[in-house]
């Protein structure tokens, strides 16, 4: 894995939120597919108390929210306020109202200790540095209850001696650069650092296509 630019959450939040549209308009539902594979691994329960850290347009929260009971509330997390006004409406254009957003990190929940029998995250931690991933993997951890499932949908690649084009072209491009372009985002491979924030049961899925994935589960 190649290290991410270091970007303060100052700018994520800005540059997020000034793509949120162009976002939910373009890469999100290319990507949508990929949500649903990973969606359908987690195997969520109908009580399950569900949070989605990262929910950028809604589109992955909307499937959540539509597999638990109507009384069930799922919570939904992101940074960008941008990207949370697109999920409110993607929500409320698909009739779902059984969803909490709100504006915050995943280095910082603002959920107590063992609240949550899964938690999802999609395409987040590959815009995050290595020293980043280890305390959002923490906190994840410290959200879910004992034996709380995880589920990862990270851009990524084969294996570890895959060498790919937006690896090589990332630390060519200055940093702001390549948040604004490629959203900060290169490809990771999360089964090592989810076993060393101390997770068990871990697999790992790769999907190939246009948007070479990752499909992480783990269970607290
Ligand atoms: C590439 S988008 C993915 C959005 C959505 N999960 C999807 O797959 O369509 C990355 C998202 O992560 C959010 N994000 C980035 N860093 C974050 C952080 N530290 N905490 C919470 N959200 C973050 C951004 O605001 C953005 O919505």
């Amino acid at each position: 894995m190649i290290e991410a630019g270091k970007y303060t959450s100052t700018q994520v939040r800005t540059v997020y939120s000034r793509r949120s549209r162009v976002y939910s308009k373009t890469v999100a539902p290319l990507e949508f597919p990929n949500h649903v594979r990973a969606i359908e691994k987690a195997a969520i329960r109908p009580d399950d108390k569900v949070l989605e850290v990262a929910v950028g347009p809604g589109l992955a929260l909307a499937e959540i929210a539509r597999r638990v009971d109507r009384s069930n509330t799922v919570q939904g997390v992101d940074i960008s306020p941008g990207m949370l006004k697109i999920a409110r409406q993607t929500l409320q254009a698909a009739g779902i109202t059984n969803v909490v957003l709100s504006e915050g990190s995943a280095a910082d929940l603002r959920f107590p200790d063992e609240t949550f029998d899964l938690l999802y995250n999609g395409y987040m931690l590959d815009l995050v540095s290595l020293a980043e991933m280890t305390t959002i993997l923490a906190e994840f951890k410290r959200v879910l209850k004992p034996g709380g499932r995880l589920v990862l949908l990270n851009m990524s690649k084969p294996d570890e001696h895959t060498r790919t084009l937006r690896e090589r072209l990332y630390p060519l491009l200055p940093p702001k650069l390549a948040l604004y372009i490629i959203g900060g985002c290169r490809p990771v491979l999360m089964e090592r650092p989810v076993e060393q924030a101390g997770f068990k049961h871990i697999t790992r899925e790769f999907v190939p296509g246009r948007f070479p994935s990752e499909i992480i589960s783990a269970a607290k």
